[in-house]
Order: C-alpha cells, then structure tokens, then sequence
C-alpha cells in the first residue's frame, strides 16, 4: 500500500516560488515608506507566555476565548501562537527599557501570526501582517500620520476600492457608561431585536450594530452612540486627528460604530476596507492603545498603531510583474572546472547558473534560452572555455576563467 500524502494543516498555505515576487513587492514599498519616516523594524518570537494575550487583548474577546493555539510547554508553561503584534512588542518596548530612548519609539514588522478562525478566502489559520507602533506620544498627529502611512502604502501598491473607517472610542470609563447606556436602550426595545442580540445585550451590547436583522437594524438606527458620550478632551483630541487628515488630503468615513475586535483601545480607531475582498474585507486596521503598557506592567506610556494583513493586501492589489533577476551566465558544462568557473563568476559579481541535471549540449542550450541567460560558458573536462553570446550563437574560445568573466563584466559595463 502506498505511503498517503500528507498536506498542510487547514487554513494554511505554501508561499509558492511565482507567488513570491508580489510579496516581495509588498515589503520593499513597505520598508521603503515606514523606514522613511523613521521606522525601524523590531521581530519578536513567534510564541509568548499566554498571559500576555489573555491581559493585553482581553479576556473577554473572540481572539482570547476562542481563537488562540495555546499549548503547555515540557517544563509546563503555556505559551501561546501569537495571534497579533501589538501586545508583544509592548512587552519587548517595557523589557528592553525603551522608554529611555528618544519618544516616541517607532517600529513595524511583517511577521505571521495566528488565529482559530474559520479558514475562508482572505482568512487563515497561520498570516502575515504588516504593522508599525508608535510608541511613547499622545499627539494627534501620531495617529494621522501613521493613518497617512498605511494609505501611502496600500495606494502605492494599487490596492483597489479601498474605504477608510475612522472613529474614536473614548476613555475605558466613558466606554463602561456608553455600555450601560446602550444596554439599558435595548432591553427598552427587546422585543424588536433578534433573538441573539437579545440574548447577548449585557455581554456585548455593541454586537447589536453588526446584526443584519431588519428590526435589530431599526432599533440600532435610534440608539445612542459612543461619540455622543466622549470627554471634551477626548473629542478635542479627535477633532485634531482629522484635521490633520483632511489638511494631508485623506478622505475617510466618520464611523460612530466602528468596533473593533481587540480591548485595548482607546481613543482613535480605524479600519481600511476594500471593496475587492468580500466578506472579508478589513485590509488593515489599528488605533491608539494608550493605556496597553501600564496592563503590562511598565509605566503609563500611550502608543499608537495599526497592522494590515499581506493575504489580503495581495488579493485586492494590482499585480505588477516585478523583473526576474538577470542571469549573466549559464554555465554549460558538468566537471570541477565548470564548477570553478561558476564559483570565480559568483565572487566577481555575476548572477550565475550552472547546469545541475546532466542535460545534453542541445538541453543546456535550451535551458540557457529557458533562463534568458545573456551569456552561455561552454565549459569541457580539459577545462578549456568557450564563450557563447547567447543572442547572437557567436562563440569565442576564452584563455581561463579570468579572461571568461572580465569579457562578460565589459559587456555589463557597455
Ligand atoms: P486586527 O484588526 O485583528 O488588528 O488585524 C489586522 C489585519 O490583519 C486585519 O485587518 C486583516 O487584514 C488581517 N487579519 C486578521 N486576522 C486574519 C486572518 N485570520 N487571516 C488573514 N488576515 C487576517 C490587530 O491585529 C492589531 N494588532 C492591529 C494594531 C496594531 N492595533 C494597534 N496596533
């Protein structure tokens, strides 16, 4: 009986060799637009004490009840798959003492992560995210321009029918009193709501603007909202967000609803979705987090970010072909000095392919033009070297490796 096959777990997926040059794309204009702004980028493990989600994310949220691999370790500690960026790199910014150095601290990562989730189009059990943290500053014009940098990253990689969301969620305590607020209006009208959000009104009242049920949707049409309850400072702070945006020309949606799924929020808020992606259609979202340190044991230090996800970025992005490296030589020939060549051209600088399969002439000839190989090194056991010019066939014996690669680097420089 045949051996079975075995495959890559659910919701996973191989990044294959021709799926590789629109990644790359991503994160060179990625790179190219966070560390231009003074972005460095900072990696933290892919596994972390499970406390640390269970307090920076919340208790209570889908991610932490429902969507963690969480595992015990031999020496019994439970680690956790980290299920996003934000809380572990809080902790890395308290660890290594980086309130000391010049604030705020401004960081990105592309960096997988991973959540329990009902594997679908754009959504996964292993993904990568983009992100950049600022911080260390509660200046409204952190949260503009790190808005303003994920726009320029999404527009210069032609992500289409994209919509940005923004609104602003308040202090923890005006969130607590909007909830009781919000709670109390709709066990008012219980009877008009669906059955789940009326059984959810004290866990989750907030859920109710999600529902698609036409009465839960009348309901939600009259009920109170957040903005309405936010401090003067808060709302100050917010009206500063947005000139910033409008003075930059980004156009967004006030959204007064806008949840998101993770706890530590407070103030700004924001979601980019595109229109491309169906049912999933959040390509990147964040906000501020002023009050994550201090839940994690370091000083109260308010921070600012976003994270967005490459799967979907890559399904809702114009695709641009990016040019294959240029092979400058095609080493025909199987011996040491074939070998030698291909290592002496490699030193020199030269993109170099050497013949691995034990083709005929004819076959490496064809595999050269396979390549677009510029230049073909016929190379025989005796070690004497003719050169090829793949273009034109013309070819030239050459005196030695050296002569073969000084020949190819005046072609290069011409
Ligand atoms: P998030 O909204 O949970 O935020 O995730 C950010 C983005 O990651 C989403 O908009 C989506 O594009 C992508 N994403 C999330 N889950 C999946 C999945 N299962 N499969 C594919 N893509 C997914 C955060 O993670 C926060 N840490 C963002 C943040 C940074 N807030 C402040 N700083």
């Amino acid at each position: 009986m045949a051996t079975p096959r075995l495959q890559a777990p659910r919701g996973t997926y191989d990044v294959l060799p021709e799926q590789a040059a629109p990644r790359l794309a991503l994160e060179t204009v990625a790179r190219r637009v966070l560390e231009g702004a003074g972005y460095e980028r900072i990696e933290t493990p892919a596994f972390e004490a499970t406390e640390l989600f269970t307090r920076g994310v919340g208790a209570s949220t889908d991610i932490v009840q429902k969507e963690m691999y969480t595992f015990p370790d031999a020496g019994g500690r439970s680690l956790t798959l980290r299920p996003e960026g934000t809380a572990p790199i809080c902790r890395a910014y308290v660890e290594h003492g980086m309130q000391v150095r010049s604030q705020p601290v401004k960081l990105w990562y592309l960096s997988s992560f991973f959540r329990y989730e009902r594997a679908q189009a754009g959504r996964y059990r292993q993904f990568w995210q983009v992100g950049a943290e600022t911080i260390g500053s509660d200046d409204p014009a952190v949260d503009a321009e790190s808005i303003t940098l994920l726009w320029s990253i999404l527009s210069e990689l032609e992500v289409g029918g994209i919509v940005l969301r923004l609104g602003s969620l308040g202090t923890p305590a005006a969130r607590a009193a909007y909830r009781e607020q919000l709670a109390a209006y709709l066990h008012a009208h219980q009877e008009r709501l669906s059955p789940e959000v009326a059984a959810r009104i004290d866990l989750n009242p907030l859920r109710a603007f999600d529902a698609d049920h036409p009465g839960t949707r009348e309901v939600m049409a009259g009920a109170p909202v957040l903005m309405d309850a936010l401090a003067p400072e808060d709302l100050e702070h917010f009206a500063e967000v947005r000139a910033r945006l409008d003075a930059a020309g980004i156009a967004y949606r006030l959204d007064p609803t806008l949840v998101r799924g993770l706890d530590y929020y407070a103030r700004t808020v924001f979601e980019f979705t595109s229109d491309l992606l169906g049912a999933q259609s959040a390509v990147g979202g964040g906000g501020r987090y002023d009050g994550l340190i201090e839940q994690l044991g370091g000083s109260h230090t308010p921070a600012c970010g976003w994270a967005a996800g490459v799967e979907r970025i890559l399904l809702s992005a114009e695709h641009r072909p990016l040019p294959r490296a240029v092979c400058d030589l095609y080493v025909a020939g199987t011996g040491v000095a074939a070998f030698a060549l291909a290592a002496e051209a490699r030193r020199a600088g030269l993109n170099v392919q050497l013949e691995l399969a034990g083709r005929s002439r004819k076959g490496q000839r064809k595999q050269a033009a396979r390549l677009g190989a510029v230049h073909v090194a016929l190379v025989e056991e005796s070690g004497s070297i003719a050169l090829e010019d793949a273009e034109t066939g013309e070819q030239e014996p050459v005196d030695g490796a050296a002569a073969a690669i000084a020949q190819i680097l005046k072609g290069r420089h011409l």
